[in-house]
């Protein structure tokens, strides 16, 4: 008998019903119970979405339900909190949003939930890391959204600048998601060659200055967005749908997401966005990949900006 799939979801504005829009058309899950404390939204998106079932690749039940649904479920996705405002940082929510997460973490657990956590929340690597100490489970089965929109970003940024499908451009963001994230050039490739030698090969079209400006607009596209619309949450929800898939279809992909180092890139007990082989049981392993002396210095940075941000709330 096929296990059944169940995601609980907590958080059903923006980001939360445009990952369970997103869900239901990739035909990803057997179980999607929503949970909000605005339960009229909440039940009526259920009922929106299941108004579309005849539409999609695959069923999916979906209800509106209550933290004792979480008992079943395989991973709970965390949305809900404040989020940015205009000229507001991500690191400018912690102490609100902590508060939050208490709450949120602790009626989960308390429905016996023995799954996987996966955080969107922002600051995402700080509420992932409180959602970590909150429930007790082992640091694999925390995981945040950490740099994945980040490293789609950057990816499709280099696909339009090279003239490629961005699925052919190969790039990681790694650290804070937010604004001490770096870009890891030394490994960046377009189809397996290096963006430096491309650059050499084309000087008359490209230009090494040009990458500050990709990385400054991957950087800053959601200050950007929400100046424009106030929020942003297509590219975060389909990011979110992305470690979704990796986790219950057990695929070992590597993503770039929030995960808990133990020495990894020489730093401890901190949530961080790096590339980490992402199954069913949560994170299998991070890929310790090298960094140049630059990109590892820039890392320990967004490392200690974490810390310090963390430092309010983690006691
Ligand atoms: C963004 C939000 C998810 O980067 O932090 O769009």
């Amino acid at each position: 008998m096929k296990k059944v799939n169940r995601v609980a979801l907590i958080g059903t504005g923006f980001v939360g019903s445009s990952y369970a829009f997103a869900l239901l058309n990739q035909g990803i899950a057997d179980e999607l119970v929503m949970i909000d404390l605005n339960k009229e939204k909440s039940e009526g998106d259920a009922m929106d979405l299941n108004h579309g079932l005849a539409f999609a690749p695959a069923s999916l039940k979906i209800w509106f339900g209550d933290y004792s649904d979480c008992k079943d479920a395989d991973l709970v996705v965390i949305t809900a909190g404040a989020n940015q405002k205009p000229g507001e940082t991500r690191l400018d929510l912690v102490e609100k949003n902590t508060k939050i997460f208490k709450g949120i973490v602790d009626g989960v657990m308390g429905s016996g939930f023995d799954g996987i956590f996966l955080v969107a929340t922002n600051p995402v690597d700080v509420l992932t890391q409180m959602t970590w100490k909150f429930s007790g489970l082992p640091s694999h089965r925390v995981i945040g959204s950490g740099t994945i929109l980040d490293t789609a970003r950057l990816r499709y940024s280099l696909g339009s600048y090279f003239g490629v499908d961005s699925r052919n451009a190969h790039a990681y963001i790694m650290g804070e998601h937010g604004d001490s994230e770096l870009p890891v050039w030394s490994h960046a490739n377009i189809g397996g060659r290096s963006i430096y030698d491309i650059i050499a090969d084309h000087p008359e079209r490209y230009n090494v200055a040009d990458l500050d400006d990709i990385f400054v607009n991957v950087r800053d596209a959601a200050y950007h967005i929400i100046q424009r619309k106030g929020a942003t949450y297509y590219g975060i929800a389909m990011g979110l749908v992305r470690v979704t898939k990796a986790i219950l279809q057990d695929e070992n992909s590597v993503l770039t997401v929030s995960a808990y180092l133990d020495g990894e890139y020489g730093e401890k007990g901190v949530y961080i966005g790096v590339p980490a082989i992402v199954n069913r049981s949560g994170i299998r392993e991070i890929m310790n990949i090298k960094l140049n002396g630059k990109e590892a210095e820039q890392f320990h940075h967004s490392a200690e900006v974490l810390r310090k941000t963390m430092e309010p709330v983690i006691n």
